[in-house]
């Protein structure tokens, strides 16, 4: 049994288990063969489960970054630059889809109708319509969607959703969340397709779906209604010069953005060297005029369980980071990652004493939530991080999908259409509610109802 679909069914869980102790692998065909794809799913998959998972098939309309993705994958299965030729030939039991988020949609729908399991990057897609068209594929499908939400998996976001759950500050009434993507992060995106509405959504889908997702989960209801504002001040036609892109910019002196892509020799491999083929531009100006994107964003949202968030995500911070805190009857959580100033302030001289003797270990490190009770003190509930990417959270995600997929998982991290479909439907939303004016309900834009208490 290859199938990720079958257990899925008995485990009522969105993920199910492969052939683990019988004789076959899991036969696994890759659609987009960017730096995601290559090394999240494609390297790390070839390096640390070859055991019970193998490549059948690459796939990528640009025949350079396909190539190179396969040597640097380390794999010698057949590459396609057409993705039906790729199933159909290899029969793989799971494609997995990382190409641009606009053509997600193409990919989970067809490898949904020719028989695969499908595991998608987040965002599920970019708009209510293709949310809809990938809804109806997976139920005539007897196959399984898995969208690989990753920021579930951290220990510190998983710890957040323990105490909610446990009735830490009592019942849950409102969230503010705050995210910042710094002068580098932040550019980065305004750099390639990210930046044009027509390809990325936006980054009320494109970024936002993480933190609309880790919203979701914590709060455990689906979203009802959206307000949102948005606009673009910083980046595209407000650059005071431009030029092609960064590479061959006369205003490489002058602008605080430049970024020379040349001094990284795996982007180079990956996309400079490859632009001939498709005119991919990874160094593009980040004051180009075609820009569409907004660039500072603010919603609020009602939940069908009557919790109200406040969010807010800011594109070009002096530092990248980001702060949540949750109101309750009975108290108030606070917690952060990376703010600079934030570091450890909150512990006491014994906790940082223990810190100290954790940081011995290289792996290893502490991030305190804070956790204070009505009329009591505050308390700090730290949080073993470890090193590996987002805190452990990838390895975590990673053992869940290939390893463990049939083990309990009192958080339910694993995350199904209905999690993609509601964390970008929220993004969408915000996009309507800024064209329109007006508040959008969440469903307005599909067949999904949102639901009190998420299942
Ligand atoms: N979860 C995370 O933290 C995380 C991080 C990075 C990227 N992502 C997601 O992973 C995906 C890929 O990101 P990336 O940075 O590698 O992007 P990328 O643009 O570098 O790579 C996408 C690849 O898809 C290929 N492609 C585009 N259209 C295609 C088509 N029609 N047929 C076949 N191939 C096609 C492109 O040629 C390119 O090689 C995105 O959806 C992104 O949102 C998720």
């Amino acid at each position: 049994m290859t199938s990720i679909s079958m257990l899925a069914a008995a485990n009522l869980f969105p993920l199910s288990a492969f052939s683990f102790g019988k004789d076959t692998k899991l036969k696994v065909a890759l659609v987009g063969t960017g730096i995601r794809g290559i090394s999240f799913w494609g390297r790390r998959l070839v390096r640390e489960y070859s055991d019970i998972l193998e490549f059948v098939g690459l796939c990528d309309i640009n025949p350079g970054r396909l190539q190179f993705g396969k040597e640097y994958i380390g794999t010698n299965c057949p590459t396609y630059r057409n993705f039906e030729n790729m199933v159909g030939e290899t029969q793989p039991d799971l494609v997995i889809v990382t190409t641009k988020d606009s053509n997600h949609h193409e990919f989970i729908v067809k490898g949904l109708d020719m028989g695969c399991d499908v595991l998608t990057e987040k965002p599920l897609t970019t708009d209510e319509d293709k949310c809809q068209e990938i809804i109806d594929a997976e139920r005539r499908s007897d196959k399984k969607l898995i969208v690989g939400f990753n920021y579930r998996w951290s220990p510190y976001n998983t710890k957040i959703k323990e105490m909610i759950m446990n009735g830490a500050i009592g019942k849950l009434v409102s969230v503010d969340f705050n995210w910042m993507l710094n002068t580098y992060h932040g550019a980065s995106y305004f750099r390639r397709w990210h930046g044009l509405r027509q390809a990325g959504g936006t980054l009320w889908v494109h970024k936002s779906t993480h933190h609309f997702d880790l919203l979701n989960w914590w709060i455990d209801s689906d979203p009802e209604e959206v307000y949102a504002m948005g606009d673009l001040e910083f980046y595209g036609s407000n650059g005071k010069f431009r030029g092609e892109n960064c590479r061959n910019c006369a205003h490489t002196k002058e602008c605080e953005f430049y970024w020379d892509i040349t001094n990284n020799e795996h982007l180079m491999n990956l996309y400079v060297k490859n632009e001939q083929y498709d005119g991919y531009i990874r160094d593009n100006c980040l004051f180009r005029h075609d820009i569409n994107i907004y660039d500072k964003m603010s919603a609020q949202v009602k939940y069908k369980n009557n919790v109200y968030v406040n969010y807010s995500l800011t594109t070009y911070s002096p530092y990248e980071g980001w702060r949540v805190s949750f109101n309750g009857t009975e108290g108030r959580i606070e917690a952060w990652m990376d703010i600079p100033f934030m570091k450890k302030e909150n512990l006491s001289q014994d906790e940082l004493h223990k810190l100290e003797m954790d940081q011995n270990n290289d792996d290893v490190y502490i991030e305190p939530i804070i956790l204070h009770k009505l009329w009591k003190e505050h308390e700090t509930v730290n949080v073993k991080m470890e090193k590996s990417g987002h805190g452990g959270g990838d390895k975590r995600l990673h053992d869940k999908i290939f390893k463990n997929p049939a083990e309990t998982d009192p958080f339910n991290r694993a995350a199904g259409i209905r999690d993609g479909a509601m964390s970008i439907l929220i993004g969408i939303a915000a996009r309507n509610s800024i064209e329109s004016g007006e508040p959008v309900k969440i469903a307005s834009l599909t067949d999904l109802s949102p639901r009190a208490v998420r299942i």
